[in-house]
């Protein structure tokens, strides 16, 4: 592997931020499409109700963290009591509900590793899933929007980041590259580690909020407002941020010792968490831990040929930004 460890920024990295801010700027949803959003979930609250009186929806994913695209997908998660046991049950019950309310598309996949039932909203266009009794991935995207409101470094950096893995096709679980969640933890953990730091460790605090889950203790501080400017003291630009993170993950992340620890605020190693081996298709060629589920490695999905085209992504985007002349047209070129 011929590896170009550049510690030094090209000079002229600041003319990029215009042009990450701009791209940024184009991904935001618009008001009026958080608006439908809402619609959507009303109606969907008004029909779940009428069935299961002491049922919830929230809405989770990163339609309710900030991390989501215009024209996004809703993620929705359906909280009650009692229907662990007969999940699928449920999810068809509810299917047959919204076939009848005339929602389009409609699909209830029982048998998938996370259950849930797919639908369309002729009315407003918007797609969704709904998952049931999901209380954990309900909490981390609550954890990631506290973070959202520290630095706004943050939200332009998850976009950047984002779209360039869209654009690479490297943000495909089935194809065995990395979840949207993976690279949002990702970039929390870089914007932790920054020297000052731009944003908290909210786990290590002390915490204001504490919720348990299926066994998992969830804490930590979330009154964030009072960190609105934690991350002043570092005055990096947008752009140094993308270059750096590129520049970490293609030559001084390693690979072979150590995991990223959102709840730590750092990296650990491989061995602490007992992380060195390979069980069933765990094989942690990168590691990134659950912030709340510490057993869980959201790289498990990454393999041995995956984790070749992840790291040459990293590597052609750090390549880019150190030397091309115009480095966003190269960076999201559709691969
Ligand atoms: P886009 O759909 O690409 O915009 O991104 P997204 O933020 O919706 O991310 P993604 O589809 O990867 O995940 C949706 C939500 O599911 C995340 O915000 C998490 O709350 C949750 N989630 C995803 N993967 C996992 C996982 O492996 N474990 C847990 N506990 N939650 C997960
Ligand atoms: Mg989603």
């Amino acid at each position: 592997r011929n590896v170009k460890r550049q510690t030094m920024c090209r000079n002229d990295i600041n003319m990029l931020n215009a042009e990450f801010l701009a791209i940024y700027d184009l991904l935001i949803p618009l008001d009026e499409e958080k608006a439908k959003q809402k619609q959507l979930l009303t109606l969907l609250e008004k029909l779940v109700s009428k069935e299961w009186p002491d049922a919830q929806l929230h809405l989770y994913g990163s339609c309710a963290n900030s991390f989501d695209f215009s024209k996004s997908d809703i993620d929705v998660c359906l909280v009650m009591e009692a229907a662990n046991s007969d999940k699928s049950e449920v999810l068809l019950k509810l299917a047959g509900i919204l076939q009848a309310d005339n929602l389009q598309n409609v699909q209830a996949l029982t048998r998938a590793r996370v259950p849930i039932v797919k639908l369309m909203d002729p009315v407003t266009g918007i797609s969704g899933d709904i998952c049931m009794n999901n209380m954990l991935a309900v909490v981390n995207t609550k954890l990631l929007q506290d973070y959202v409101h520290i630095d706004v470094r943050l939200r332009q950096l998850a976009f950047i980041v984002k779209h360039w893995a869209k654009s690479r096709g490297v943000n495909e679980t089935y194809q065995g590259t990395l979840s949207s969640y993976a690279y949002v933890l990702m970039c929390i953990n870089f914007l932790q580690q920054r020297r000052p730091a731009i944003l908290p460790c909210l786990q290590g605090m002390d915490f204001t909020y504490c919720l348990t889950i299926d066994n998992v203790e969830c804490a930590y501080f979330d009154q964030v407002e009072k960190l609105c400017d934690f991350g002043s003291r570092n005055r990096e630009s947008i752009a140094q941020l993308v270059w750096a993170f590129f520049h970490y993950w293609a030559y001084f992340h390693d690979y072979a010792n150590d995991v990223i620890s959102v709840r730590s605020g750092c990296t650990l190693s491989k061995r602490a968490k007992d992380w060195t081996k390979r069980i069933g298709n765990d094989r942690h060629l990168i590691c990134i831990e659950d912030p709340f589920e510490l057993s869980h490695d959201l790289g498990r999905v990454v393999d041995k040929y995956s984790i070749r085209v992840l790291r040459e992504e990293f590597e052609r985007a750090a390549e880019i930004l150190q030397y091309d002349p115009n480095p966003c047209v190269k960076l999201f070129e559709p691969y």
